[in-house]
């Protein structure tokens, strides 16, 4: 795949400075020689481990627990039961905020789903943490299951997602349907699926007197700081957090986990520092999953393919105890133009986990749904599924009418559909077929994303040598965080990246809000810039106002921060270096804040969005049902490339994931006990390498001047919601057999 030659980089890639150059990982070296220290790396001197006890029922109570058995064993310390678990300052069912999901922490005996903790082993080594527990034995009272989205009546919930509206109307769907002259109605599965991260969650948390250093994975250490000291009843500034590096969040590392608090609590039982790591089986209940939908799409068009109506119904599970509803129809809002569209949520309360935020939430079940429907209904219509796509291209958002802050959705479908070569496909499906005999099909999705920002601050420092210092307290959790945010930091202070020290990845620095919603770059980096614009408008103000430099008189707008200089606008002759500024005014160094969130008129005025169109190629067995994915093309347009290597990366990323939701996870459920059957990596199937076909990615040009000062829309999460659509398109299109349940298994497709 060819680099993109900085010299020749289109617009969007900002040049003449870090933003734009394909810099690599300045932890790649750390990562790769096994010496990035991540949570569980950490022992402090007098660590202790704690393993967990879960639950193999999904409702009822814990009715005994052999604590003196497991306390007998060699080198346990102390079993945590809720009979001796110290209680906590604040409710772990209270709900303050959208944001605070309630935990289990062995305050009562109650049983709410599989595998959530009912008890805790502490002791000298893992080994006999793992085997105390493992010799508890509890006995339960037992209630039944409710498991499936029919076992309990459904409600309409009050919100969806992080807070949005449950039903949203625009026209009338019912008189647009009727008036269709062709329509589809059709139904479509997505199972549960759990995040599933390389590495667990983890804690290793130490007390001393009532300040709390905690090493452990997150997304959002402030929001996790102010949740932790809520509970303890604590300050936040007492808590220390260190999170440099996450192995994967996805969504489940956001909040501070359940079992997280729980390696808290122990830590603060037995007085001494304690270890607390989920094994893989445990992260099936616990720490959130993606929750299973039913989505019923229906679809009509006039005679000249234009839609008519579009309806997005969706019905998903919640837990009995906690609020997330999965807001998947909301995928259907910002697509394609239909003077009606009505999208809808239902839900039924399940004796599971607590559903949460999955990477790409909403848009990931949502489009697999949408996009496998726009393609029924280009086929109804008789037409190619990107000519159907343009022939409904909208021009403002449709559900809102507002004019999108930028848009090149149509960019994106020419160059990925020539790249792919989509004008070669047959309209009719089983028309092609490879040497070896295999059914050939192409098939393509869009792909959509909203551009979101949370709010996020920081520090910049210049000092006297020339150097720059700018501190956040940002989340790397794979994505390169520690890599673009620092680009953007060396371009905010006017320096090269080798003289801008980036720190990051505690709670003691400025909070970086959280990083989730594919916002982490737009919010940290929004604030890195402001803090650096802020301390370079003192160092100029500094300048300006001294007849001894050559800037004397500039105003501060009249200059510019390159290389360690300060430059004259109006005459780029006149300049003085950082060290000569600082030095004649005899400070050592001078700091500069900044804050990085959306602009609210901003966003009342304009629909923010980020866009990309996959195509994929698959092979099918036609005897045995088996698909490849041979080839997937993505092209995607999100604002501002702070990094070509690594945003490609992070679409070829999301396109993997959308290869595992179209024919991979699949969390299964045993009905009768609420189980989860595949708890593990060998059964919950996710991509390897084999599965994974010749990817590229095309970053398209896209210049927003709304969405931030840095014109960054997030690139996370898009890629997964185009791509399990389009396979499942060319899947129809190499067998002609519609699978309307996702995962797409042999078994729908054998003898097709
Ligand atoms: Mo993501 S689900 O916003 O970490």
């Amino acid at each position: 795949m060819p680099e993109i030659a900085l010299s020749q980089a289109p617009a969007h890639i900002r040049m003449g400075s870090s933003i734009g150059q394909s810099l690599t990982r300045r932890e790649g070296v750390l990562k790769t020689t096994g010496t990035a220290r991540f949570a569980a790396d950490n022992h402090p001197p007098g660590m202790v481990y704690a393993v967990l006890a879960v639950s193999s029922i999904a409702r009822g109570r814990v009715t005994s627990l052999d604590v003196a058995a497991a306390k007998a064993h060699s080198g346990v310390i102390e079993v945590m039961t809720p009979a001796n678990t110290p209680r906590l300052a604040q409710d772990p069912d209270a709900k303050l905020h959208p944001f605070m999901f309630r935990i289990e922490v062995l305050q009562n005996d109650t049983v709410r789903y599989v595998n959530q903790p009912i008890a805790v082993v502490v002791a000298e080594t893992l080994e006999a943490a793992t085997e105390g527990a493992l010799l508890l034995a509890p006995a339960y009272e037992t209630e039944p299951a409710r498991t499936g989205l029919d076992s309990n009546d459904s409600f309409i919930p009050q919100a969806v997602g992080a807070g949005g509206p449950a039903e949203e109307t625009h026209g009338d769907v019912d008189a647009g349907l009727a008036a269709a002259s062709a329509r589809i109605e059709a139904v479509y599965e997505t199972p549960a699926q759990y995040h599933n991260a390389m590495e667990p969650h983890s804690v290793v948390a130490a007390w001393d007197g009532n300040t709390l250093s905690l090493d452990m994975p997150t997304q959002a250490m402030a929001m996790t700081q102010g949740r932790i000291a809520g509970l303890f009843g604590i300050a936040p500034e007492d808590i220390h957090i260190r999170s440099p590096f996450l192995g994967g969040g996805f969504g489940s590392k956001a909040l501070g986990s359940g079992p997280q608090v729980l390696g808290i609590i122990a830590a603060r039982l037995v007085g001494r520092p304690v270890k607390l790591v989920l094994r893989r089986e445990q992260m099936f209940g616990p720490v959130g999953h993606r929750a299973p939908t039913r989505q019923t799409m229906r679809l009509g068009t006039d005679d000249q393919g234009a839609l008519t109506a579009l309806s997005h119904h969706v019905k998903t599970a919640t837990s009995t105890f906690d609020d997330f509803i999965e807001p998947a129809a909301n995928a259907s809002h910002a697509l394609y133009a239909s003077p009606a569209i009505k999208t809808s949520h239902e839900a039924v309360r399940l004796d599971t986990g607590t559903p949460l935020f999955m990477r790409a939430p909403g848009e990931a079940p949502g489009s697999a749904a949408l996009e496998s429907a726009i393609d029924e209904m280009a086929l109804a219509c008789g037409m190619d599924p990107l000519a159907f796509r343009l022939k409904n291209y909208a021009e403002v958002e449709p559900m809102s009418g507002k004019p999108f802050s930028s848009k090149a959705l149509r960019q994106c479908y020419e160059q990925g559909a020539e790249r792919f070569g989509w004008a070669a496909r047959p309209l009719a499906p089983r028309q092609m077929r490879d040497d070896a005999g295999m059914l050939v099909g192409w098939g393509m999705g869009t792909a959509v994303f909203p551009a979101l920002m949370f709010q996020g601050h920081a520090r910049a420092v210049l000092r006297q040598d020339g150097t720059g210092v700018v501190e956040i307290g940002a989340h790397d959790m794979g994505q390169g965080a520690w890599t673009a945010l620092a680009q953007i930091a060396a371009d905010a202070l006017g320096l090269d990246p080798d003289q801008t020290e980036f720190r990051s990845g505690t709670s003691d620095l400025p909070d970086a809000g959280i990083a989730g919603g594919s916002a982490h770059t737009a919010t940290a980096g929004a604030a890195i810039h402001d803090a650096g614009g802020d301390v370079i408008a003192k160092l100029a103000d500094l300048a300006t106002g001294d007849q001894r430099s050559p800037l004397f008189g500039a105003n501060n707008a009249g200059v510019i921060a390159r290389g360690g200089r300060l430059y004259r606008r109006d005459d780029e002759a006149r300049s003085e270096s950082y060290t000569d500024i600082l030095t004649r005014a005899g400070h050592a160094e001078i700091e500069g804040r900044g804050t990085g969130a959306s602009d609210p008129a901003a966003l009342s005025a304009y629909a923010m969005y980020a866009h990309g169109a996959v195509f994929a190629e698959v092979k099918v067995d036609p005897d045995f049902g088996q698909v490849r994915v041979t080839r997937l093309v993505g092209a995607f347009a999100a604002g501002t490339v702070v990094n070509p290597r690594m945003v490609r990366s992070q679409y070829y990323g999301g396109m993997i994931w959308g290869v595992s939701f179209a024919l991979h996870e699949h969390a299964v459920m045993d009905k009768r006990t609420g189980r989860p059957m595949n708890p593990n990596l060998a059964e919950y199937h996710v991509p390897v390498n084999a599965d994974v076909p010749n990817i590229e990615a095309i970053l398209v040009e896209e210049r927003d001047v709304h969405v931030n000062a840095l014109g960054i829309k997030g690139v996370g999460e898009i890629g997964i919601t185009g791509t399990a659509g389009a396979i499942a398109n060319a899947v129809w299109h190499a067998t002609g057999v519609r699978v309307r349940r996702f995962p797409i298994t042999l078994d729908q497709l054998i003898g097709a």
